[in-house]
């Protein structure tokens, strides 16, 4: 693709205030910045797509956590996707697509060492920051290397309309899972679970008590949950898990804005007796796995047997609103925001 020059200035969005509670736009400051001129080993990128992420909301508090926090008055970061438009590394050159961390900015100027070039022509350059990506290795690995799926296993996932949790879902079921069930919040997402990913049964975490609607949906109980909410979906998910049931902690979303400590899973002592296991993950400890993944999920893309959705939202503008939209349920699959031409 043809790349026009670069201008000497361009937006970049900066973190005003940390959010207290639910983030609201105040918190934010869209700001004009220099475009830096790429010195030796680095590159120019055009983004085209930008990654928000519920993980950012937890870099907008200044703890200490396994990333930094974001800092005040200055640009955020995150995943993209884009053009180089120039390049002073070798292995670069204008019209290279390329993923990198450097997003909420419209041109970042990256070390070409934490840019990946990606081939726009296989799949929608925006799927590199979702089925293709993160959020899909996240799944993938959670699932299989953390959760230890086993064919026959019955499993249920929350947050299963998202970008994470719609893939454990096809996941598990493609590898033989006996039971795929899954929470979302509304009727729409519900359907989708059952009508285009597959799932056995699905339901809306707001209609009524967890506990009560999983049993319903999973009479016998189940042998994984994949935890994307925490709180009381992990609750009736311990209540729910058999003997040697485990449980992957991959993020507890309903929890994020909270301003006072959670209560724990009322019944976590039920693990000591079950024999469960309850592990965190981090997608970042199983990078080894990322070639198995991105050849297992291509292939089931291109086979038509794994639906992707995506919820894109367009305008550089608009990027903070789509992130305050992600954490409100907005989006159906990974939410993303598309930069103009
Ligand atoms: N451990 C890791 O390495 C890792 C990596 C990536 C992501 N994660 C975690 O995985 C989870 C999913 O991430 P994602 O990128 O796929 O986001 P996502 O699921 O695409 O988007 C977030 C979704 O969370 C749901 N949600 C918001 N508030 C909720 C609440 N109070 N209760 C239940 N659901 C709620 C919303 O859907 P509804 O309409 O269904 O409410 C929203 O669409 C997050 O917890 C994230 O932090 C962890």
């Amino acid at each position: 693709m043809a790349e026009q020059a670069a201008p000497t200035t361009a937006r970049e969005w900066h973190l005003a205030a940390r959010p207290q509670g639910w983030p609201v736009p105040a918190d934010f400051a869209l700001v004009e910045a220099p475009v830096r001129t790429p010195g030796p080993g680095e590159i120019l990128v055009r983004n085209a797509f930008l990654s928000v992420d519920p993980y950012m909301r937890g870099r907008m508090n200044d703890v200490k956590s396994y990333l930094p926090p974001f800092r005040l008055g200055e640009a955020m970061d995150g995943g993209a996707v884009g053009y180089v438009v120039a390049s002073e590394a070798e292995g670069f050159a204008p019209g290279d697509a390329v993923l990198h961390g450097l997003g909420w900015r419209e041109y970042a100027t990256v070390d070409a060492k934490r840019a990946v070039k990606v081939d726009a022509a296989a799949a929608p350059l925006s799927a590199y920051l979702g089925v293709l990506g993160m959020p899909g290795l996240t799944a993938y690995a959670g699932l299989l290397a953390v959760g230890a799926l086993k064919e026959g296993d019955k499993v249920f996932v929350s947050g299963a309309a998202g970008a994470v949790g719609s893939l454990v879902g096809q996941i598990a079921r493609l590898k033989g899972a006996s039971l795929v069930v899954g929470s979302a919040g509304s009727a729409e997402k519900v359907a989708k679970l059952v009508d285009e990913y597959g799932f056995d049964a699905a339901f809306n975490y707001k209609d009524g008590p967890v506990s009560e609607q999983l049993a319903k949906v999973a009479p016998e109980g189940i042998d994984l949950y994949f935890d994307n909410v925490g709180g009381d979906h992990l609750e009736a998910a311990i209540g729910a898990l058999g003997v040697h049931g485990r449980a992957v902690l991959c993020g507890a979303i309903a929890q994020y804005n909270d301003t006072t400590a959670p209560a724990a899973p009322r019944n976590l002592a039920l693990a000591i007796g079950k024999r469960l296991r309850l592990e965190g993950m981090l997608v970042g400890d199983h990078a080894a796995l990322q070639p198995q993944f991105v050849g297992e999920v291509a292939g089931w893309l291109a086979a038509g047997e794994l639906c992707s959705d995506e919820t894109v939202v367009d305008g550089f503008e608009n990027a903070v609103e789509a992130f305050i939209d992600l954490l409100r349920g907005a989006n159906t699959g990974k939410m993303v925001v598309r930069l103009g031409a």
